[in-house]
């Protein structure tokens, strides 16, 4: 198997460097690529220096058997050509083909099969807000349909890549150290804020992120679901949290849905608020689940229930759903 990271000296790329070695998928060639930025940078794998190439429409990805790309929804419109033309598999993280009907938009624990319809050879790899919520959706889903979501999403720092983590932990610094913070990577100051803002607004003051999150849930869950959310940027290093709003078709418990969860794929609970059990940011950072915990009914809905989730969004938000997407290729070859 001959694998290609697109994107490796990123948030993302490093990550599935981790991501490939943890899970021992099988690799018997690793290509990097990057811009001229970090070409010729060298990074290694299971003990193996690998230097970083330049991306450029050659024939680099002749043999390629999966490329997983996460270098931007530019670089992977504009290089999807040059990277699938000989039969690679395109795993694009990036926002560049997930609505597009002739590519599936897939999250293993809920429609692997999608997968196996890739007329372009490419598979989306969903946003990441949207990646924890439906692995946690798809749960209840299996107990009633669900036709409602309210979601208000607490999204880490580093979902904005390498570069916005630096940001948030320079700006610590400079402010304990008395200096004025850089502001660069974000609209404002995230050192001690939230920012109601991820991504640019659409015309209907849903922002992009937002709007991802209706349309891409969709799409997965192959639903009419209705998604209405608020993204919020807070000053967490890593893994994402939202809390969520679910109306269904008929009453679910909370007996039902801890159940529910307790055997979902993916999902692990950790709901005891007696004893203050529940998932928090901090501790969940490099795991792979997604954790959900404050569940119960909602008191202004009899058909409602709510819970909280937290996932580590550059991992299952990131590299390790489109690594598992590749697995269940593997696995489920037709
Ligand atoms: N961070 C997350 O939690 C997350 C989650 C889901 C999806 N994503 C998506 O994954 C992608 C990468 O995100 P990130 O957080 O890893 O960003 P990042 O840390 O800023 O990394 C960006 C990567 O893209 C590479 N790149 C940029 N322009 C390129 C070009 N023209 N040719 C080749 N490589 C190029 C960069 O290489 P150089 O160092 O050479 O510039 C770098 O490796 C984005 O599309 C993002 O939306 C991110």
């Amino acid at each position: 198997m001959k694998v290609a990271i697109v994107g490796a000296s990123g948030a993302v790329g490093q990550e599935f460097l981790r991501v490939l070695d943890e899970r021992n998928f099988p690799i018997d060639e690793l290509l990097l690529f990057g811009s001229s930025r970090s070409a010729g940078r060298t990074y290694t794998f299971k003990g193996k220096p690998i230097v970083v190439k330049e991306l450029k429409h050659n024939d680099d990805f002749k043999g390629v058997d999966i490329a997983f790309t996460s270098a931007g929804a530019g670089t992977s419109k504009e290089f999807a050509e040059t990277i699938t033309r000989y039969g690679a598999i395109m795993i694009d993280n990036s926002s560049a083909f997930r609505m597009d009907d002739d590519v599936p938009l897939v999250v293993p624990e809920v429609n692997g099969d999608d997968a196996f319809v890739r007329p372009r050879g490419i598979i989306a790899n969903p946003n990441c807000t949207t990646i924890q919520m439906v692995v946690a959706l798809n749960a209840i889903e299996a107990v009633s349909h669900i036709k409602r979501v309210h979601v208000a999403t607490y999204q880490a720092a580093s979902g904005a890549g390498a570069s916005a983590m630096a940001e948030l932990k320079k700006q610590y610094e400079q402010l304990i150290a008395g200096e004025k913070p850089t502001v660069e990577k974000f609209f404002f100051q995230l050192a001690y804020n939230l920012i109601p803002q991820v991504d640019v607004f659409t015309d209907n003051l849903y922002t992009k992120e937002e709007m991802k999150m209706y349309n891409e849930t969709r799409k997965i869950m192959h639903s009419d679901i209705a998604v209405s959310a608020t993204c919020v940027r807070v000053p967490v290093m890593r893994a994402h949290s939202e809390a969520i709003w679910i109306e269904t078709e008929r009453p679910v418990s909370v007996a039902e849905a801890r159940e529910a969860f307790a055997h979902a794929k993916g999902v692990v609970l950790e709901d005891d608020p007696e004893n203050r059990v529940y998932p928090m940011p901090l501790f969940k950072a490099g795991c792979d689940p997604v954790y959900v915990g404050r569940i119960r009914s909602d008191i202004s809905n009899p058909n409602g229930l709510t819970f909280w989730t937290v996932s580590d969004q550059i991992k299952k938000g990131a590299a390790l759903n489109a690594v598992q997407i590749a697995e269940y290729l593997l696995a489920h070859q037709k």
